[in-house]
């Protein structure tokens, strides 16, 4: 199949879907798979020379269908089920036995912390205890992508490559970024080279820590950053070569959460000049058990919402402070509000809601922060 009668397949397909979006869809009916693992994972070729890679789906634009082809704002993230995308990109069966789970099909604001833990529990479980399983791919809407991706690079620990990929362009569009960036991504996870670096985002052409990486712009696709720590490698003519070899980030905790069945509720609170003390008492009000904050500059916060913070922590509610510049680091500080050292807000919120999760007290997890801070 050529690239254009393989961009009018995946067209008529949204067109089906579009007709009727109900979510998730299940388009695995009347399939015939070549096999089903003990884990009942349908594999649609089973070549024994190949390693093979497990595909949890989550939607987002990377399965987003538009009524035009160029369109690439307003449309539906989450349209297409798993085996369409699976289907789109025949060229990744050349290189690994694909087996799909379509865990959710939403768009990414709406993953919420029980998605998360069923990846995690999911991803452990079929393909970490699993040695015929060499590595996962998580498909994700790029707008809170780096946030699971922090989430499952600090609970799935097995040293399997775990990669998160998005697109930033939907399925219909002219020039979609999807089906490479999946195949790029079915690659990496089939690679032994990509082992023990934690969880792993690509994204065009480009492989990044989970653990650092962003999304900085709302629109190109160039837009994978991690400002600070660079990227891990690139992906060329769908060769991956690393720049360094494998090593896990500075700091990072690991969790294992095999008995966690709920993340406690974590609010990001955005600071401003001027900035009243009104969003930190709702947050608690309405019963988030911590908050970061997205502070100016270093973390800096108006003497007003100060003095609240300060009050809150004293009675042991843990407050992180981190920063909305988009980089840098948040200082260590031994009392009152905990820092975020290179963290940013959503991803310090990860952490702490983590933290929580696993009964935390504020001096564990100002412990856990320090060692991301200096
Ligand atoms: C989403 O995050 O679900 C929509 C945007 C995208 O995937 O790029």
């Amino acid at each position: 199949m050529g690239p254009y009668t393989r961009a009018l397949a995946v067209a008529a397909l949204a067109a089906l879907s579009q007709a009727s979006p109900i979510l998730p869809r299940d388009d695995s009916t009347n399939i015939t798979y070549a096999f089903t693992n003990p884990n009942g994972l349908n594999f649609t070729q089973m070549n024994t020379t190949l390693p093979n890679v497990t595909i949890f789906a989550t939607g987002g634009t990377i399965a987003g269908s538009a009524s035009s082809n160029t369109a690439t704002t307003g449309y539906q993230a989450g349209a297409l089920g798993i085996q369409t995308l699976i289907d789109a990109v025949p060229e990744m069966l050349d290189i690994a036995n694909v087996a799909g789970i379509q865990v959710a099909n939403v768009g990414s604001p709406d993953i919420s912390s029980t998605i998360l833990l069923e990846l995690a529990h999911r991803i452990n479980t079929v393909v970490c205890e699993d040695d015929t399983i060499s590595g996962a791919v998580v498909t994700h809407g790029t707008d809170t992508l780096e946030e699971t991706a922090f989430f499952l690079d600090a609970t799935v620990n097995c040293k399997k490559p775990i990669v998160i990929v998005g697109a930033m362009r939907p399925a219909t569009a002219i020039s979609a970024d999807g089906p490479y960036n999946l195949l790029q991504s079915v690659t990496l996870a089939a690679n032994q080279d990509a082992r023990d670096r934690g969880a792993l985002v690509v994204l065009n052409d480009r492989i990044a820590s989970a653990y650092y990486v962003s999304k900085t712009n709302a629109n190109s696709l160039d837009t994978f950053k991690a400002l600070e720590a660079g990227y891990l490698g690139a992906i060329v003519s769908n060769e991956a070569y690393f720049y360094y070899p494998a090593v896990q980030p500075t700091g990072k905790t690991a969790f294992d959460v095999t008995n966690v069945t709920e993340i406690p509720r974590v609010d990001i609170l955005y600071s401003y000049l001027d900035m009243s003390n009104d969003t930190l008492l709702s947050a608690v009000e309405n019963g988030a058990e911590g908050v970061v904050i997205a502070g100016t500059g270093a973390g800096s916060t108006s003497g007003t919402f100060s003095s609240a913070m300060s009050e809150l922590s004293d009675t042991g509610f843990p407050i992180v402070r981190s920063t909305r510049t988009g980089s840098g680091e948040v200082p260590y500080s031994d009392s009152g509000s905990i820092s975020s050292g290179f963290l940013n807000p959503p991803k310090a919120r990860i952490l702490l809601g983590l933290l929580l999760a696993k009964g935390n007290g504020v001096e564990e997890i100002r412990e856990a922060f320090g060692k991301v801070a200096v």
